[in-house]
């Protein structure tokens, strides 16, 4: 960002590259160079199969699979950009294969293939390469869209309402101040930092819809017979948006978290839903969140090109992304 010398820029792919590195080293056990060529494709590939399912043909296709199997239209893509997509993480769990250190913990597929190796000759078991593929390429594509949508909005709102800005680079400057980086122990010192992040997820409304799930057998959920196989959503945007909970639901407004100066926690903030299927990024994401959060506000500050006027339009996917966007990060040193 420093390299753009306080011009005009669009922050996705940088934020994208710099957030997805954190999940690559947990899984694949390396980063990637930013101008890495390929790194970029799979990034491009992950964000335009997330836009496609949730587009108009996407969504036909899901409703209608049976027919829309045989036509043509651009939601062919989603399975071609899969394909090329899984083609890469079995690339780099045979690599993993190749190279097993039984006796060194490693990262999350090294993890994954010790554990297939123990339940060898169970038929039962979950730990096999078809999971190890699934659940490697899931953690890829959560762990990257989610957070890195959410800075993308957290910066949106920064250059919107800069007297909110101020007041987090007020706190980041009496807690952290310039000269080290922050740490997640700042953070409870830092009550109007967090309650920012938190409306920013509230606002931001990421998944708003969780992930949809599939009841496994016939049950009855709130006087509702709901039969074995069906989709069920979970419409996280009725919680967050509840006119009869929040003071001002649909305006960005940190005081909703802020009690006497103090970070007050809301029992209808549930970003990262709620229950035995929640988020298990949840941690993660927001350790994420707060660091890089902080550390931008730190050493920028965010605003919009001249005669620009920030929009909070946005696509419906799976995520809730705002659309492309241009804005300018001036240094604060
Ligand atoms: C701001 C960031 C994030 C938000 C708002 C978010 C939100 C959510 C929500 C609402 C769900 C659905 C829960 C449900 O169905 O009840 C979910 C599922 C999931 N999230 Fe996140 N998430 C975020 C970051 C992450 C990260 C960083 C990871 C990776 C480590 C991750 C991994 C997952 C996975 C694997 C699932 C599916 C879990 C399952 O099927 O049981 N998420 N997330």
């Amino acid at each position: 960002m420093e390299e753009e010398k306080g011009q005009p820029f669009d922050p996705h792919y940088k934020i994208n590259s710099a957030v997805s590195n954190i999940i690559c080293s947990i899984t694949f056990g390396n980063r990637f160079d930013y101008h890495d060529s390929n790194f970029q494709e799979l990034l491009h590939l992950l964000a335009e199969t997330l836009l496609l399912i949730g587009s108009f043909w996407g969504q036909l296709y899901n409703a209608f699979p049976l027919i829309m199997r045989w036509l043509p239209g651009p939601f062919k893509k989603i399975f071609s950009h899969w394909e090329k997509l899984q083609r890469f993480v079995r690339g780099v769990i045979a690599k993993h294969k190749e190279d097993l250190d039984q006796s060194d913990s490693g990262d999350y597929i090294d993890c994954y293939l010790k554990e297939i190796e123990k339940s060898k000759g169970d038929t039962n078991s979950y730990f096999h390469e078809e999971n190890l593929l699934c659940s490697t390429l899931d953690l890829f594509l959560t762990g990257t869209e989610t957070t890195a949508t959410a800075i993308r909005w957290a910066l949106l709102y920064m250059a919107t309402y800069p007297h909110i800005q101020e007041k987090v680079q007020l706190e980041i400057d009496t807690v952290i101040g310039q000269c080290r980086q922050p740490a997640m122990e700042d953070k409870e010192h830092m009550p109007y930092t967090s309650a920012v992040l938190s409306e920013v997820l509230r606002m931001g409304n990421i998944v708003p819809l969780g992930v949809p799930r599939m009841s496994t057998s016939n049950t009855t959920l709130a006087g509702y017979h709901v039969p074995k196989g069906t989709t069920l959503m979970t419409s996280l945007t009725s919680i967050m948006f509840d006119k009869n909970v929040w003071e001002t639901p649909d305006t960005f407004n940190p005081e909703h978290f802020l009690e006497n100066g103090q970070y007050r926690r809301r029992e209808a903030f549930l970003p990262f839903s709620a229950g035995k299927r929640a988020c298990p990024g949840e941690q993660l994401a927001r350790t994420e969140l707060f660091i890089f959060f902080t550390a931008l506000l730190q050493k920028f500050t965010f605003q919009a090109p001249s005669a620009t006027v920030l929009s909070f339009a946005f696509t419906l996917s799976l995520t809730r992304c705002p659309k492309p966007f241009q804005l300018c990060a001036l240094s604060r040193c």
